[in-house]
């Protein structure tokens, strides 16, 4: 139910954008070498999607906000944290402290709120280690994280992970990449240039 739900909210979100763009696993279920950014809209409209799909898919913000107290993106919750989100190409420049300071304020209260909308059990309480792993033990955060579940990015590979994890590979690609690009001050990845923010900025290759 909550999966049906994450993908509904997704599509009302969504479906003014681009109809084009509905469910991935319909529309790369056929195996396409495209299913490896299921989520990107086509390229015209990609930039026009990213920043409008984060703010517009959290109509129940307030409803599951409470997993993400522990750092309300208020100005109070980090004060050192940069105002908003990196313009475009800014986030590599950041020093760590800000990005660690952005991330506690703006990305994990925001890719919090997505993981659990997208299934509350799983996800009651989303913490840093969630992307990052052992990363946030040794401080690095490095990224991407080698202890998230591998990815093959053949397009069998790929196939593959459609019909094994069709909700999760839709939520990846429709909600995750282009929150997470959106927040980063990035494009999310465009099959057609192969540039872009996609899966492998947080999964390793198989
Ligand atoms: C939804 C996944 C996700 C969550 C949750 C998350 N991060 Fe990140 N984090 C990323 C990604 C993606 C990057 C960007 C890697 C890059 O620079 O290309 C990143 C980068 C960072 C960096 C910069 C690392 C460097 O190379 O200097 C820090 C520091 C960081 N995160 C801290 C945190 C902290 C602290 C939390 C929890 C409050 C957190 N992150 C939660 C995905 C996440
Ligand atoms: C911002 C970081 C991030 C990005 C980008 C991302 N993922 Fe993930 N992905 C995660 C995290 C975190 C988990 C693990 C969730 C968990 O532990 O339950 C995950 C889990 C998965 C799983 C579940 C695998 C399993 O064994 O249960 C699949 C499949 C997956 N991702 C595919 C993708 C695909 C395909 C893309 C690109 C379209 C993508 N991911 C992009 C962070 C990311």
């Amino acid at each position: 139910m909550l999966h049906l739900m994450a993908l509904m909210n997704l599509r009302l979100a969504l479906c003014g954008l681009c109809l084009v763009a509905l469910p991935p696993f319909i529309a790369c279920g056929g195996g396409q070498p495209e299913a490896v950014a299921p989520s990107n809209p086509p390229a015209a409209s990609s930039e026009a999607a990213a920043p409008s799909a984060a703010p517009s898919s959290s109509p129940s913000a307030p409803a599951s906000a409470a997993s993400a107290a522990s750092a309300a993106p208020s100005a109070s919750a980090a004060p050192s944290a940069p105002p908003g989100p990196p313009g475009p190409g800014d986030w590599d420049a950041w020093t760590h402290e800000q990005k660690l300071a952005y991330m506690k304020a703006t990305v994990m209260p925001q890719m919090g709120q997505l993981f659990h909308e997208y299934d509350a059990k799983k996800y009651a309480e989303p913490k840093c280690v969630l992307c990052h792993g052992a990363g946030v033990n040794d401080g690095s955060f490095k990224m991407p994280n080698p202890g998230l579940p591998k990815l093959d990015p053949t397009p069998a590979g790929i196939k593959k992970l459609h019909t094994k994890f069709p909700g999760m590979v839709a939520f990846m690609g429709k909600k995750v990449v282009p929150t997470i690009a959106n927040l980063l001050g990035e494009e999310p990845f465009d099959p057609k240039t192969g540039k872009g923010l996609g899966c492998f900025e947080c999964h390793t290759k198989k």
